[in-house]
């Protein structure tokens, strides 16, 4: 696993912009590159990013296919809540050349959730599968919506969400719990593991003891990030503040071998 710290959100989400788009230029085959997305805050300063160099010629999105990691049940596509109109007002309504038919966002209002799910994880494989899965974690270690004790083999499933989520969830819903989605739509740490590459961006105070569990605690579902440790192609990008809960060891060494990508 490789730990990539920088001074701050914005240090981190162009480090992360830079590497996605690094990928993506370089992606010669023939098919498409398949990208993995996230929803949250986390990911805004990437996306930000990655609009600009689009916008500025350096970057083509024409051949790229993207998944969404997760989405609310129950609510509608121009819900402001959903993870599709997120996506959209943040990130794909401003890119010059996204093909909407290349965008994948799991249906939250499907009749049979679990047939959506399995139809989700056929589309993948039919891609052949996840170069590069971009996520963002929850304050107790979830990754996409899988909570903690979701098996580290999990697939594209209905989840249930935790108090704990739906509270800091509340955020975005006038700090009112009780609209909080009860059930969400979310890909698995299976699937998530199955991609050639994941990028996590972890930042801020309240995700220092998530960090720490992704990197220095053992590998256990109850931090269903830790999985990454078992990952040949995963990389976090996380900011100082994130770094509170490491070991002043794992800090140095981390810093030590990833100088020469500090921004
Ligand atoms: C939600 C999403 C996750 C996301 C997490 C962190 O629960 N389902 O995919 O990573 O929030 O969000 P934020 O980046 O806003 O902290």
């Amino acid at each position: 696993m490789r730990v990539v710290i920088q001074d701050d959100y914005d240090k981190m989400s162009i480090w992360a912009a830079n590497y996605i788009a690094d990928k993506i230029n370089a992606h010669k085959e023939d098919k498409a590159f398949v990208l993995g997305l996230p929803t949250g805050s986390s990911p805004i300063g990437v996306y930000r990013e990655l609009i600009r160099k689009n916008k500025a010629g350096e970057l083509s999105f024409a051949n790229v296919v993207t998944f969404n990691m997760d989405e609310y049940v129950g609510l509608a596509k121009d819900h402001d809540q959903s993870y599709w109109y997120f996506m959209h007002d943040n990130f794909f309504d401003h890119l010059v050349d996204m093909k909407p038919e290349n965008i994948n966002i799991l249906n939250g209002l499907a009749e049979d959730p679990e047939a959506e799910c399995a139809k989700y994880e056929e589309k993948i494989v039919s891609y052949g599968g996840i170069d590069l899965f971009m996520g963002g974690i929850g304050v107790d270690g979830h990754l996409a919506f899988n909570e903690p004790f979701t098996p580290l083999t999990s697939r594209t499933g209905l989840r249930d969400l935790t108090t704990d989520t739906r509270i800091v969830n509340s955020r975005f819903f006038l700090g009112d719990m009780e609209t909080v989605p009860k059930k969400a739509l979310s890909v698995g740490i299976g699937t998530v593991m199955d991609s050639k590459e994941v990028l996590i961006l972890i930042s801020g105070h309240n995700k220092a003891r998530a960090l720490a569990a992704t990197v220095e605690g053992g590998v256990s579902q109850k931090w269903t990030c830790s999985a990454l440790q078992m990952h040949n192609g995963a990389i976090i990008a996380c900011d100082e503040k994130a770094c509170g809960e490491l070991t002043v060891d794992t800090y140095k060494y981390f810093l030590d071998v990833e100088k020469k990508e500090r921004i």
